[in-house]
């Protein structure tokens, strides 16, 4: 698969950054010694962390380079880091893993998410958002048009490692249950307006098409996007303004490790109270509004 396009990716940049605002307001931290935001493509999710945290808590990682530049062109006073997710070891046990719409590009959930929340601190919190968009008409088109004679051979079985991947919601609570404190598992549907057929291909040429187009040779990958495009006009009909809206299903999941007095009684005077209590003056929804007034474009 071809580099990650830092570009395309932030032409939705506000509707991707919901998502990751919605699953730091589940963050039950008050604040964080060290963490990390894994699979950090443009600074988006990272700048979020920051904003709420400090720089210099937060550490974006990522093993696309276009990514990283672009990431450090955001945030030049960040720390970033280049790794892949799949063997990453911290030097020091984090507070905080935090990774919005990447883990869903790491195989093996049932080692991975395991060893991720092994590696936190004693009351860190590892919280996760994915795509859960896979039977949604978007991904059954790029699927049924990849079968067309034409092109199977350079695409392959392109969707099966990502469908491969994905567990059910009740997987990663039965994963994280016995081993954490407390584990909140949710999905939120959104309904994303937007202006057209090619506005929802251009959507997710930057994500989810990566793996049917890349193989291709150009001349023919500008074929499988028309036909792509054919189908989505089919699939996604015209509203009542003329727009179109694109369902797109996530699955959340946020676990906080017991923190230490809780396996140490006698340690909580030392631990303090920061680091499992909610916090009480954050109010996600004026976070919100805020990220999506800093997002905004002209
Ligand atoms: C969809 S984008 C990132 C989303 C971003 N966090 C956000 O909130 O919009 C996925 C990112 O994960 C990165 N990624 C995918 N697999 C990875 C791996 N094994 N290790 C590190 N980064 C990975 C990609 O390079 C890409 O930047």
């Amino acid at each position: 698969m071809s580099d990650w396009d830092p570009d395309l990716y932030r032409r939705f940049e506000q509707e991707r950054t919901r998502p990751a605002v919605e699953l730091l307001a589940r963050v039950p931290l008050n604040g964080i010694g060290h963490g990390y935001d894994l699979g950090c493509d443009p600074g988006n999710s990272t700048e979020l962390l920051v904003r709420r945290f400090g720089e210099g808590r937060v550490a974006g990682l990522d093993m696309s380079d276009a990514m990283l530049d672009s990431a450090r062109q955001r945030l030049p006073d960040a720390n970033f880091v280049r790794a892949d997710i799949s063997t990453w070891q911290p030097e020091a046990a984090p507070d905080l893993i935090y990774a919005n719409a990447a883990l869903q590009w790491v195989p093996d959930h049932r080692m991975l998410v395991p060893r991720l929340f092994g590696l936190l601190a004693p009351g860190g919190v590892l919280a996760v958002q994915m795509p859960d968009n896979l039977d949604e008409p978007s991904h059954r088109a790029m699927h049924e048009v990849a079968t067309r004679a034409r092109w199977t051979d350079s695409i392959g079985d392109a969707g099966a490692a990502r469908a491969a991947i994905q567990l059910a919601p009740a997987d990663y609570y039965d994963l994280l249950a016995p081993v954490a404190a407390e584990v909140d598992v949710w999905r939120t549907t959104y309904f994303h307006v937007m202006d057209g057929a090619a506005a929802i291909v251009s959507w997710v040429r930057a994500s989810g098409l990566k793996p049917f187009v890349d193989p291709l040779p150009p001349e023919q990958q500008a074929e499988y996007l028309s036909s792509y495009e054919a189908e989505i006009e089919k699939a996604y009909p015209v509203r009542a303004d003329g727009r179109r809206l694109l369902a797109f299903p996530r699955l959340f999941f946020m676990a906080r490790k017991a923190a230490l007095w809780a396996q140490r009684p006698e340690a909580s005077a030392e631990a303090g109270s920061a680091l499992a209590t909610p916090r009480r003056d954050f109010d996600p929804l004026q976070r919100e509004s805020r990220m999506n007034d800093a997002f905004a474009r002209p």
